[in-house]
């Protein structure tokens, strides 16, 4: 019995997920409620040692379906040893990217299709679909540029592949996100980080009838 609440934030490189998923928990921290955070790939001790393959070398290094069952298998530990231990015991989870962004990365923008991924998530994932989903929405060219003054050039695989790549996922997240309107709420992620935490305190809050205050 899972009792904890599943929040998941997603969209493309730069779009400001790792900034705002920190500006979420303190906002949890302060009104007192029990929440942690994590990220993907990775978040598990055998998630992260995936983590390392698929976010670092070459563009070309995994064919994309190897690519996506690395990311499929990094998510399975993740959420056995991690994510369903916290649910369980009440903790809220927010988690920077999941499930999504295999659909969206290897499903759609690198095409590897996306019925065998659902199906292989219904079958390793199932009960475990994220409560609320952030999509944080920005043109590629603005992602890039922040992660190009960011830095971090161990981990910009994917930073690195054109920009028709990073086009394809932003119109693949928002058709998502319009497909999926109960669950996928889109963050105009253009704004300055304070006003990108407003809206998302706004959106969990009117999702789960909380009343958080925006970090400051
Ligand atoms: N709203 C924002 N406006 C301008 N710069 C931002 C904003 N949010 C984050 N940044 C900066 O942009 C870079 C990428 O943000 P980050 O949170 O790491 O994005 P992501 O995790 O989605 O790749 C970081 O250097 C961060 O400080
Ligand atoms: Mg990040």
């Amino acid at each position: 019995m899972l009792n904890g609440r599943f929040i998941t934030l997603e969209g493309g490189e730069g779009a400001g997920k790792s900034t705002q998923i920190k500006l979420l928990a303190q906002a949890f921290a302060a009104a007192s409620i029990n929440a942690i955070t994590t990220r993907e790939p990775g978040g598990s001790a055998g998630g992260e040692a995936i983590r390392n393959l698929v976010v670092s070398g070459t563009t070309d290094r995994w064919n994309p379906t190897t690519e996506s069952l690395l990311f499929m298998a990094a998510r399975f530990d993740h959420l056995e040893t991690k994510i369903k231990p916290a649910l369980a015991n009440g903790q809220w989870v927010l988690c920077d990217r999941f499930y999504d962004s295999t659909y969206i990365y290897q499903g759609i923008a690198k095409n590897v299709g996306t019925d065998w991924l659902d199906q292989l998530y219904r079958q390793l994932f199932a009960n475990t679909a994220p409560d609320l989903t952030l999509l944080l929405d920005l043109p590629p060219s603005v992602g890039l540029a922040r992660t190009d003054k960011r830095g971090n050039v161990a981990e910009s695989r994917f930073e690195q592949m054109d920009i028709s790549f990073h086009e394809s996922l932003r119109a693949g997240f928002l058709n998502l996100a319009k497909v999926t309107p109960a669950r996928i709420q889109t963050v105009d992620a253009t704004q300055d980080a304070a006003s990108v935490h407003a809206a998302i305190i706004d959106a969990v809050n009117a999702r789960f009838g909380l009343a958080l205050k925006p970090a400051s």
